[in-house]
């Protein structure tokens, strides 16, 4: 069932849980998600990056290829199809193609362009019904072209943005996009905890959710964050199970007993798999597991 994902996170806060945004890249990747999501009964958010969507065909085939799935494959769990770190023109294609959410990243903008811009958003957004995610103090590291500096985020700055109107806040508290480095020093829970403080009931977000130690992870829920973004983690896996399929020559044309194992079916299962099980794994992680309604 497509859905905002304003109540989804609103009940996430409430409950002391988060709910997981799980980037996309195709359709193996979404019917993965997806019906994981509805055999673990948990609400999910599939996320799309500009260079995801303009690698699938641009958003309006995004669109339609995640609202057929969701009606053909029977998903009855709350999905929400969102914009993961959108410029202005992106956040307004995604409004018109028919997005659910969409994140509005004005993290590199002067904080006044980034009001501005975040203000006009939220309207056009709300209009349609969609909900909006805004970000203060940049996540670091590089995700699909985009590069952060890894800010930990102003809880003022935080307070502001969330008086705009925006559904829930991206805040940097030390988290990096992609695989952290071996000196990395953890999550700042203590500026997490000061955010969620001066920012009310917002759902907070924490992106990079790929490689954070699991116990910072409960520790950032029981601080406010509600919705915790993966997408290495997926890609990871769905490599690795790829070339480990390829590397026992079950894809060879030659070899014997390989029925086909270069049948694209076939050859992207076991990578199809890994990412189900890497989804489970983090839904339970986050105490979504059963929460639809
Ligand atoms: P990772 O790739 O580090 O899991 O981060 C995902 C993310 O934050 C998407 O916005």
């Amino acid at each position: 069932m497509l859905v905002n994902a304003t109540r989804m996170l609103k009940e996430a806060k409430a409950g002391h849980y988060a709910v997981g945004q799980f980037n996309i890249n195709n359709l193996e990747w979404t019917k993965a998600i997806l019906l994981e999501a509805q055999e673990l009964n948990a609400p999910v958010i599939l996320g799309v990056s500009m260079g995801a969507a303009k690698y699938m065909g641009g958003y309006k085939v995004v669109a339609a290829m995640v609202k057929a799935l969701d009606e053909e494959l029977g998903i009855t769990v709350p999905v929400a199809l969102h914009l993961d770190h959108g410029n202005y023109d992106a956040a307004k294609a995604c409004i018109e193609a028919g997005f659910t959410s969409i994140m509005f990243d004005g993290s590199s903008l002067p904080l006044e362009e980034n009001i501005e811009k975040t203000k006009e958003l939220v309207k056009l957004a709300h209009d349609r019904g969609l909900s909006v995610e805004a970000e203060v103090g940049s996540i670091g590291g590089t995700e699909d072209g985009i590069t952060g500096k890894g800010e930990v985020a102003d809880p003022k700055e935080c307070a502001l943005m969330t008086s705009l109107g925006i559904d829930f806040l991206a805040a940097g508290i030390g988290n990096i996009h992609g695989i952290y480095p071996a000196n990395w020093e953890g999550l700042q829970l203590s500026a997490l905890a000061d955010i969620n403080a001066a920012t009310g009931n917002i759902p907070l977000v924490l992106h990079g959710g790929t490689g954070i130690p699991d116990d910072q992870i409960v520790a950032a829920v029981k601080n406010g964050v509600s919705k915790i973004n993966v997408n290495t983690d997926c890609q990871l896996v769905f490599a690795e199970a790829t070339i480990a399929y390829c590397a026992a020559g079950k894809a060879d044309p030659t070899a014997a007993n390989t029925a086909k194992g270069y049948d694209p079916r076939k050859l992207l299962k076991p990578g199809f798999e890994a990412i189900r099980a890497k989804v489970k794994e983090k839904m339970t992680l986050f105490g979504e597991v059963g929460k639809a309604n």
